[in-house]
């Protein structure tokens, strides 16, 4: 349980809602320190590639989660991510990563084996954390929850135009089937499945820009007394 003062903004929702940016922005706009929980899963999924563990060996996988030797810099408003001393932070945001994170992720002891590792995110002065079940699992205490929704259609649409502008190679309709198949897994899973806190307020950015929601969430803020109204 989160038992230290430090306010925390519980940040969740499916893939492609928007939460990477929102956070990373209100963080910045709050000084206040950001959890990007999926890259831990990513990294597992990463370091089990580079060491040849299977998906399917849970204690492997909980033993590399445990003893994951990642770095997470921030370099002139650039956030690099390494992985025993290499920088993977392109290398973990592909889809095909996405996609094995999300298998490692169904596995109890590798959420358990990041559980302490996520919650030592939550310093002076806050904490904004992005995930599947910051408001559920890790910070249940968190100060405010919010849930980022946003139809299938419009999450493949965004991640289409994020993969065309990096220059890479992407169908609509296969990126659309991933998310469902991910949604799919995300949610139907036994352990911390994704879905809203029973105290989140659930926004959908289906129609809403990112400085809208930014602009929403901020507001949520100022309601719930962590920062002053603009
Ligand atoms: O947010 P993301 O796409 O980087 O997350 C990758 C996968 O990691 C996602 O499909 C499910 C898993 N994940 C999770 O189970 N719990 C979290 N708190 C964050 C991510």
């Amino acid at each position: 349980m989160t038992t230290a003062q430090e306010p925390v903004l519980a940040i969740d929702g499916p893939g492609g809602a928007g939460k990477g940016t929102v956070s990373r922005l209100i963080a910045e706009r709050l000084g206040w320190h950001l959890l990007d929980s999926g890259a831990l899963y990513r990294l597992t999924a990463q370091a089990a590639a580079k060491h040849g563990v299977p998906l399917d060996d849970e204690s492997g996988l909980a033993r590399l989660a445990e003893t994951l030797d990642v770095a997470f810099l921030a370099e002139n408003g650039n956030a690099r991510v390494l992985l025993e001393g290499e920088d993977v932070s392109r290398a973990i945001r592909t889809e095909e990563v996405g996609e094995r994170a999300s298998q490692v992720a169904v596995l109890q002891r590798v959420r358990n084996a990041l559980l302490a590792r996520q919650r030592d995110f939550q310093k002076p002065p806050g904490l904004v954390a992005d995930g599947r079940d910051m408001g559920t699992v890790v910070f249940p205490q968190a100060t405010l929850k919010v849930f980022l929704t946003a139809s299938a259609q419009e999450r493949a649409r965004r991640r289409y135009l994020q993969l065309q502008e990096s220059g890479a190679n992407a169908s609509l309709s296969s990126l659309l089937k991933e998310i469902q198949a991910r949604d799919a897994r995300d949610m139907q899973r036994a352990v911390a499945p994704l879905k809203p806190a029973d105290d989140a307020i659930e926004l959908d950015t289906t129609e809403l820009s990112i400085p809208d929601v930014v602009d929403r969430i901020q507001g949520l803020l100022a309601r719930s007394g962590l920062e002053p109204s603009v």
